[in-house]
């Protein structure tokens, strides 16, 4: 019971990753906002049917959840989010920012809707919450109640390695994983940490990309409820002082990802010639390890 009474907002839980997210919390002692909008895989139509049933699911446990079913990235409709939890149940102690969709396409392809779609939904479907809930929780600390609130964002193995047929999406993966480490070093001070995870798990997101079947017997390592474990422990008070972070987390591995750091550097002094600058870079690249290739790559 590492979350026992803490009010926890899961966005996308009406499915897949979200989904065993919020029944992980609700298992460990937390009361849930269960929220999803309940589109179809490419983000088309709306049903509020996913949240009520995860939250009929939580209360047959014996716990205690509420259904929100509004567009993440809608900016009303993250604040409403926010007000859900702090209506229902008086505070708001995690943000688990989770929902979103694909519309894959190799980018010579790639219509503006599908750039501009998949961009919104992860993007901003991120920062509206987080702008909403940031906006509580320093309220309450100017108030002399410091939380120990927690932020778990959702990034991907496409933002951060990158991912052929998905440049909108690993573009907005990537920028989940910067938003995340701005967020940590702003929010510090009013008592919140932001962390991020990239996940892999069997959803409907990736059965059409990936072979994975489930186990007769042993461990599914591709079950989506492998991933819950660290979003919960991230979401307690017991991760004090783990910020700024993305965590790959699949099966029963946990690993810490290396972010972007300053390489090798040669300094002239003064502006460069461009036509100086091949041997210097060809320095550059011979100091520097290999990059991780792009997942899909040839
Ligand atoms: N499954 C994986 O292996 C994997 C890998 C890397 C990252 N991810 C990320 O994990 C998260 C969950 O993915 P999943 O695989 O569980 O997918 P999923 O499709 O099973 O679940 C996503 C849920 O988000 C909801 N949603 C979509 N748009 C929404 C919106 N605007 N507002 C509120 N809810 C909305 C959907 O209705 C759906 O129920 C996503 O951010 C995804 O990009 C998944």
């Amino acid at each position: 019971m590492i979350v026992e009474g803490r009010v926890v907002v899961v966005t996308g839980a009406g499915r897949g990753i979200g989904r065993a997210h919020a029944l992980a919390f609700a298992r460990e002692g937390a009361q849930v906002v269960v929220n999803d909008y309940g589109v179809g895989l490419d983000g088309s139509g709306a049903s509020t049917g996913p949240a009520q049933q995860v939250v009929e699911e939580i209360e047959a446990l014996g716990g205690k959840a509420v259904a929100n079913t509004d567009d993440v990235a809608d900016w009303a409709g993250a604040e409403r989010l926010v007000d859900t939890a702090l209506e229902r149940f008086g505070r708001l102690d995690v943000l688990v920012n989770n929902a979103g969709f694909l519309r894959d396409r190799m980018l010579v392809n790639l219509a503006e809707d599908e750039w501009d779609a998949v961009i919104r939904v992860h993007l901003k479907g991120h920062f509206a919450p987080l702008r909403h809930a940031a906006a509580y929780w320093r309220g309450e600390a100017k108030a002399g109640r410091l939380p120990q609130a927690r932020v778990i964002n959702t990034s991907s193995g496409a933002g951060l390695l990158g991912s052929v047929g998905q440049g909108n999406y690993s573009a907005a993966k990537a920028g989940i994983a910067g938003l995340t480490i701005v967020a940590a070093a702003e929010l510090a001070r009013y008592g919140v940490t932001v962390n991020a995870i990239a996940p892999a798990a069997r959803t409907r997101m990736t059965e059409p990309t990936f072979d994975m079947a489930v186990p007769e017997s042993g461990f599914d390592a591709m079950a989506p409820e492998n991933v819950s474990p660290l979003v919960v422990w991230l979401g307690s008070t017991e991760s004090a002082g783990v910020t700024g972070r993305v965590f790959e987390v699949d099966g029963g591995r946990v690993s810490l990802a290396q972010g972007w750091r300053h390489g090798a550097a040669v300094d002239k002094g003064d502006r460069w010639e461009p036509a100086e600058l091949g041997p210097v870079v060809e320095r550059l690249l011979a100091e520097a390890p290999e990059p991780e290739p792009v997942y899909g790559a040839e």
